[in-house]
């Protein structure tokens, strides 16, 4: 989709920038197509005709990885901490993972750009678009993780369903300090001058400082466990 996206783009840079992202988007598709593969997981892969390669599609998935990459790498850096994976496998993901920061960086600072160029760049304007955008992202993933499943509009991102099953004493409060941790040491890599996803930081943050905040364990540890 990514790739098919930066091909309508008029602006050459612009279109290098989303073809590179394009051809990493790529090889995550590939590594998690094999590791599906390896495990014997079976999961449905839309057909690329079926794909929404519009400015629009783009959009929410850009919002859609600010959401997963800030929870994905909290998930990661549990999972480091527990010795999950063994540490070739952590490796490659570091790969990934600093990858997702850049494409979340580029979107951010993306969409300002196309915004102040169609002169759209006022504050109240960018912080009502960025609020719709996570609204659009938000709804899009609670209704492909929602049980049902049944709906028409599907998330193309990565999400976190099962992932805390993995992570037994877990609280709310630790896995919401490791996401604002990572994603801090991620995007530390980028460059200063640009700007950075701040919505749900900012959000983690506040929640993290009032004092009650997730202390209950993720999981509810069941009685046959
Ligand atoms: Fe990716
Ligand atoms: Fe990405």
């Amino acid at each position: 989709m990514v790739t098919r996206f930066a091909e309508t783009l008029a602006d050459p840079l612009m279109r290098e920038a989303l073809a590179m992202q394009g051809i990493e988007e790529t090889r995550h598709g590939r590594l998690l197509a094999e590791m599906l593969k390896r495990y014997g997981i079976p999961v449905d892969v839309p057909a690329q005709e079926t794909l929404d390669c519009s400015e629009r599609a783009f959009i929410d998935f850009g919002y859609e990885e600010c959401i997963d990459s800030f929870f994905g790498f909290g998930i990661f850096g549990l999972a480091r901490q527990i010795q999950l994976f063994v540490p070739t496998l952590t490796d490659i993901f570091e790969y990934v993972l600093l990858e997702e920061a850049r494409h979340v960086t580029f979107f951010v600072n993306w969409i300002a750009y196309e915004r102040i160029r169609r002169g759209r760049g006022a504050m109240a304007v960018q912080a009502l678009s960025t609020a719709l955008g996570y609204v659009r992202a938000v709804k899009r993933i609670v209704t492909t993780f929602a049980p049902s499943g049944g709906s028409k509009v599907k998330g193309v991102g990565f999400g976190a369903e099962g992932a805390f099953k993995m992570f037994g004493g877990v609280t709310w409060r630790s896995f919401l300090q490791s996401c604002v941790g990572e994603n801090d040491r991620y995007l530390a890599a980028m460059d200063a001058q640009l700007i950075r996803p701040r919505v749900l930081p900012a959000i983690a943050r506040m929640a993290l400082g009032l004092p009650s905040f997730g202390r209950r364990p993720v999981v509810a540890s069941s009685p046959s466990a």
